[in-house]
């Protein structure tokens, strides 16, 4: 991770804004640490089950600006939200459950995972990244934070485990969303023009090579249903599996479907386990497909993982469903895949597409978007980047 002394013109313009917000704000100079969302190309609902995924950060990113405090108070501040909210002392070591104020457990959850501290603070957070998209704007924030808070306590930032481990303790303990270590560990570790292999039972990862900007477009496309992990469906997926691995003694991760099938266990479980084993095995293929530069095959594989969350783990919406199918039928017009990206019930789609055949492809989805729900999706193109980075070494 670089390291350097003063935002410089080679930091993203969000550090810059999170450092104008915060010397306006607090008139001191912080620490900022900023951290991207992700994508994932495949490997969906397998993190927290020894599996392996495949994501990759994008160029949107959060920043988190640290400083002492000056007037005896800890104070978080959101200003794209509009929230702030303070407290005499130190920050809270426990969680907030005023909602209006619940945001800041993401930041106090990351303190408290990275042991504490007796010193009021100022934090300051802005982010680029889009609420509610399904594209980590939560593990972003917590990544850069857990980033600024290293430097600010003068321990080492340059341990992507260390950061992904705490941001993730900070959603189980604080924000109540049982995740897996997915999402925070490509905002941490992410290489540019790179996936990110993940093998969540061991957490070993290394970067898979992507095709130039040239020959490979990334479209999100955000359904505008605003997904809520905490809401339950997500514990409800994660507790399914886990009543099927219980019944079968072994992981999923080295079951079989033959194995689950002579289970005598729910229906509705076996089909979430189904989804499972096969999801981790189109990891393996799509890694290959990308190796071999096929990315109509690696559209196909995509394909099939989106019929299996619609259908097995049942995780799609229909705004979802139908942004893929759109695609499909482009297969033939410089579209290679598509599928619903994240925890879902909500959340944005991901369409790979050839560069040049890009505009008509966006218009294509866009236009029978409209057509089905009289209103336009948000659309934009996103690049894989490099994770978390601290701005300015105060
Ligand atoms: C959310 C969670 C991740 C992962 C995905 C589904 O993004 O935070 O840990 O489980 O859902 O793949």
């Amino acid at each position: 991770m670089n390291s350097s002394p003063d935002i410089t013109e080679s930091d993203p313009e969000i550090a810059l804004q999170a450092l104008n917000l915060f010397e306006k704000r607090f008139g001191t100079s912080p620490i900022v640490a900023h951290a991207p969302g992700r994508i994932n190309l495949i490997g969906e609902h397998v993190d927290y089950l020894d599996g392996v995924v495949l994501p990759m950060a994008i160029d949107r990113r959060a920043a988190v600006a640290i400083a002492a405090s000056k007037d005896g108070r800890t104070t978080i501040a959101a200003p794209d939200l509009g929230i702030e909210v303070a407290w005499d002392g130190p920050p809270p070591r426990h969680a907030i459950e005023t909602s209006e104020h619940r945001f800041a457990n993401h930041l106090l959850g990351v303190i408290a995972a990275a042991g504490g501290t007796s010193q009021p603070v100022s934090i300051l957070v802005t982010s680029e990244i889009p609420a509610g998209a399904g594209v980590s704007s939560s593990a972003a924030i917590e990544v850069a934070a857990g980033a600024a808070w290293s430097v600010f306590q003068g321990t080492n930032p340059d341990d992507p485990l260390r950061l992904a481990r705490d941001a993730q303790r900070a959603e189980h303990e604080f924000v109540g969303t049982p995740c897996g270590i997915m999402d925070m560990l490509v905002s941490a570790a992410a290489e540019a023009d790179a996936a990110l292999r993940i093998d969540c039972r061991t957490l070993e990862f290394g970067a898979v090579p992507l095709p130039g900007a040239d020959r490979l477009a990334f479209l999100l496309v955000d359904s505008g249903v605003s997904h809520r992990l905490a809401d339950g469906g997500y514990a409800d997926r994660r507790a399914a599996c886990e009543r099927v691995v219980e019944a079968l003694g072994i992981s999923l991760r080295d079951a079989t479907s033959e194995m689950v099938d002579s289970l005598t266990i729910d229906a509705v479980d076996r089909r979430r386990a189904h989804h499972v084993i096969n999801e981790i095995r189109r990891v393996d293929q799509a890694i290959v497909m990308l190796g071999q530069g096929d990315l109509a095959g690696l559209g196909s594989v995509m394909l099939d993982g989106h019929a299996s969350l619609r259908d097995l783990f049942e995780v799609s919406v229909p705004e979802l469903d139908l942004i893929v199918e759109t695609a499909s039928h482009l297969r033939e017009d410089g579209c290679f895949g598509a599928r619903m990206t994240g925890g879902g019930f909500g959340g944005a789609a991901i369409v790979l597409a050839d560069p040049s055949r890009l505009d008509l492809v966006r218009k294509t989805i866009e236009d029978a978007f409209q057509a089905r729900f009289d209103r336009r999706p948000d659309c934009f193109r996103v690049r894989s980047v490099e994770g978390v980075r601290i701005a300015t070494g105060a």
